[in-house]
C-alpha cells in the first residue's frame, strides 16, 4: 500500500514544556474560570478579569514568538490550552481562540516586520484584545461576496472604509481588528484586501451586541465603518490578498475550534460518567444498564476519534509551516468531526442526566448550548463538508 500524507502514522509527543503548560492551564481553568462560568453565562458579561489573567499566563498569544510578546510555543500547546479552557468555560476559549488564531496568526504570516512589532505584541501579551472581521449581514458562508468598501483617497495616503460587518467575536472590547473588505469589487474574491484596524480611530463604531443562545460571555457585535481613514501602511499582505489571508488564517482557527468542541464534549462526558455511577434507578446505578453503557461507549469513542483527527491536523499544520503547502482538509475534518461530536456528546450527557440535565442547577444545559456554535462559526459543518469533498473530488 502506498501511504499518502494523510495515511502516514501519527507521531506527536508531549514535551516537558507541554506537560507543565497543561498542568498550569488545567489548574487555572478549574480554580479561576469554572467557578464563575455559570454566573457569566447568566449575565452575559464579558469576563475581563480572567481574560487579563490568561494574558498574564501567556495564553493570549501562545504560538507567537517571544519577540512579539507571545509565549513562543506550538500548535499542540494551543490545542491543549483550548481543550482545558473550554472544559471550564467555552466563552473564555472563544475569546482566546480569536485572539490567538484569527488575529495574531494573520499578522505573523503576512505582516511586515514593523506591522508585527506594532500590531502583534500588545494583543499577544493580552494587554489588548484582538478580533477578526470577515462576515457581513448578507455574506456568511459565501465569504467572498462583500458589500463593504475601501477606496484609496486622492492623496494616496489612506483607504476610506465604509460598511457594516457582523458577528464579530470580541468586537465590543476589541482594541484591534483584522478587517477584510473590498478594494476592487469587480475582481470578486481577488478584490478583497485585509486592513489592520485601530478601534480608537474616528469612523469606527460598534453596532448591536448579539443576544446569543450559548457562549454568552463572549461578546459578539456588529462593527460599523463610516469614512474610517486607514493609513496605507496598515494594509496587510498587499492589495487583493485578503481572501487568501482570511482562508489561511481560518485553517488554523478551525483546529482551535475543533479543540474547543472537544473540551466541551469532555466536560459533558466526565459529568455523565459521574452521574451514571451515582444515580440509581430500579435498584442499581444507571451505569449498570446496557442502554446507558451504549451511550458511554459511543461518547468516549467519538471523543477519542476527534482527538485523533485534531492530532493529525496539528501534524499537517506543523509540516505545512515548515515546508509550505496547506492543511485545509485536515483542519476541516477535525473541525467537522469534533463539532458534531460535541453536539452528540452534550445531547447524550443531558439525556443521561434526565431532568437534572435540563436544569440550570447543573452545567450540562450550558455545555449543550455552548456546543451548538461550534457547528456554525469559522465555517459551518456544511462548508467543512464542501471543502473536504471538493478536495477529494479534485474540484479545486
Ligand atoms: N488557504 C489558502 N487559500 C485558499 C484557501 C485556504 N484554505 N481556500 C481557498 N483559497 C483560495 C483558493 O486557492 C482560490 O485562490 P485563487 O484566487 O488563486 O484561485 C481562492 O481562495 C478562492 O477559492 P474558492 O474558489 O474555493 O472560493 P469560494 O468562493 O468557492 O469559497 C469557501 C470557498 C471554502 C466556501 C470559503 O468561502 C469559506 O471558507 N467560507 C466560510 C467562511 C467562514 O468560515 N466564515 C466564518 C468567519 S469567522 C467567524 O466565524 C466569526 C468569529 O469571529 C469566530
Amino acid at each position: 500500500m502506498v501511504l499518502n500524507e494523510m495515511t502516514r502514522p501519527l507521531s506527536l509527543a508531549l514535551t516537558d514544556e507541554h506537560e507543565m503548560l497543561l498542568a498550569a492551564v488545567r489548574d487555572f481553568a478549574q480554580r479561576e474560570i469554572a467557578p464563575v462560568a455559570a454566573e457569566f453565562d447568566e449575565s452575559g458579561e464579558f469576563p475581563l478579569d480572567t481574560v487579563r489573567k490568561m494574558g498574564e499566563m501567556g495564553l493570549m498569544g501562545i504560538e507567537m514568538p517571544e519577540e512579539y510578546g507571545g509565549a513562543g510555543m506550538d500548535t499542540l500547546a494551543h490545542v491543549l490550552t483550548m481543550i482545558e479552557i473550554a472544559k471550564a468555560d467555552a466563552s473564555h476559549s472563544t475569546i482566546l481562540s480569536v485572539n490567538n488564531s484569527l488575529y495574531c496568526n494573520g499578522i505573523l504570516w503576512f505582516g511586515t516586520e514593523a506591522q508585527k512589532r506594532e500590531w502583534i505584541a500588545p494583543v499577544a501579551s493580552g494587554e489588548q484584545i484582538g478580533a477578526y472581521s470577515l462576515t457581513e449581514p448578507m455574506s456568511g458562508s459565501d465569504a467572498g461576496n462583500m458589500a463593504s468598501r475601501a477606496l484609496l483617497n486622492e492623496a494616496g495616503s489612506h483607504y476610506i472604509i465604509n460598511g457594516r460587518k457582523s458577528w464579530v467575536t470580541s468586537a465590543p472590547f476589541a482594541d484591534r481588528i483584522v478587517l477584510f473588505t473590498m478594494t476592487a469589487a469587480h475582481e470578486k474574491h481577488r478584490g478583497i484586501t485585509c486592513f489592520l484596524i485601530d478601534t480608537s480611530r474616528s469612523g469606527f463604531s460598534r453596532g448591536k451586541t448579539e443576544p446569543k443562545l450559548g457562549i454568552r460571555a463572549s461578546a459578539t457585535s456588529e462593527i460599523i465603518f463610516e469614512d474610517y481613514a486607514c493609513p496605507v501602511e496598515h494594509v496587510l499582505g498587499g492589495l487583493g490578498q485578503g481572501f487568501k489571508i482570511a482562508m489561511t488564517v481560518l485553517d488554523a482557527g478551525r483546529i482551535g475550534i475543533a479543540a474547543q468542541a472537544l473540551g466541551i464534549a469532555e466536560a459533558a462526558y466526565e459529568a455523565a460518567l459521574v452521574y451514571a455511577r451515582e444515580r440509581e434507578a430500579f435498584g442499581a446505578p444507571i451505569g449498570s444498564y446496557q442502554m446507558i453503557q451504549q451511550k458511554i461507549a459511543d461518547m468516549k469513542t467519538r471523543i477519542e476519534a476527534g482527538r485523533g483527527l485534531i492530532y493529525q491536523a496539528i501534524i499537517a499544520k506543523e509540516r505545512a509551516l515548515a515546508t509550505g503547502g496547506r492543511y485545509t482538509t485536515e483542519a476541516s475534518m477535525a473541525k467537522l468531526f469534533c463539532s458534531e461530536t460535541a453536539a452528540f456528546v452534550t445531547d447524550e450527557a443531558l439525556q443521561i442526566h434526565g431532568g437534572m440535565g435540563y436544569s440550570k442547577e447543573l452545567p450540562i444545559e450550558r455545555y449543550y448550548r455552548d456546543a451548538r456554535i461550534t457547528r456554525i462559526y469559522e465555517g459551518t459543518s456544511e462548508i467543512q463538508r464542501m471543502v473536504i469533498a471538493r478536495k477529494e473530488l479534485g474540484l479545486r
